[in-house]
């Protein structure tokens, strides 16, 4: 079976943008038969990182706060595939950078070279195989998710593990005001859905799916005119 660690990385968790696409997300994985747990960094305890690198030096792999990151840790280190619902937060919310940041411990203390980048290497008992992204943003264009789309490419490189094609929903803003008024947005939702189940059971996120979760809303001229 495969083992999901989930995270909604939003400051308003189920009030948020992000779990409307992240919740039939993680359905569509559970249909699959994955075991899915899904947690919320803004109920998590994790300290900022302090960067005295005691966790590679003077106690290898324990940091000396006594959070709720060793127990995370453990968790992250037996999952098959993460999945972070993480909204763009001009880049991301501080809990997720800070949740980021104290994963020090996963890694060996040591610099390896891949993919033309110096990389530290996860530690050997890690499971981790891939990486799903969820996003929402308020802005119209999918231009927006760059920052956030980069910082995963890169946790992904630094995990070795596969980014899988991410979900994106520009103007959620709007999507949400839409769901609340009862207007069909049923393409969207099973979008998410139809993804969360391609993901638990391939890996793989399709094009069309992707695509479908980020159809826009209205046109940018629009947008402009609402927002401007
Ligand atoms: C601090 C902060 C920074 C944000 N920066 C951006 C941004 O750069 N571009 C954008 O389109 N939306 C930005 N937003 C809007 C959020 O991305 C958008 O409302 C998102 O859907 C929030 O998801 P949530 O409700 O799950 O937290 C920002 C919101 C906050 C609170």
């Amino acid at each position: 079976m495969v083992m999901v660690l989930a995270f909604n990385c939003s400051p308003r968790m189920e009030n948020g943008n992000t779990a409307l696409i992240l919740n039939p997300f993680i359905a569509g994985m559970r249909k699959t038969g994955a075991n899915v747990e899904l947690l919320y960094t803004k109920k998590l305890k994790i300290e900022p990182c302090i960067g005295d690198f005691q966790c590679w030096s003077k106690t290898p792999g324990k940091c000396h706060y006594h959070d709720d990151m060793p127990e995370l840790l453990a968790r992250m280190s037996e999952a098959d595939y993460w999945v972070f619902g993480a909204p763009v937060y001009a880049k991301l919310p501080g809990e997720l950078q800070n949740l980021f940041n104290r994963t020090m411990p996963l890694f060996e203390p040591k610099v390896v070279r891949r993919e033309g980048s110096l990389l530290p290497s996860r530690k050997k008992e890690m499971k981790l195989k891939r990486i799903a992204l969820v996003s929402s943003c308020s802005y119209w264009g999918i231009e927006n998710f760059d920052l956030v789309v980069k910082t995963f490419e890169f946790m992904a490189k630094a995990f070795d593990a596969r980014l899988s094609r991410p979900l994106l929903r520009p103007n959620a803003d709007l999507l949400s005001d839409m769901i609340k008024k009862g207007e069909n947005c049923e393409n969207i939702l099973k979008a998410a859905e139809k993804a969360g189940t391609q993901f638990a059971g391939t890996g793989i996120i399709g094009k069309d799916t992707s695509e479908a979760v980020q159809a826009p809303l209205m046109s940018l001229e629009q947008f402009l005119a609402e927002n401007g």
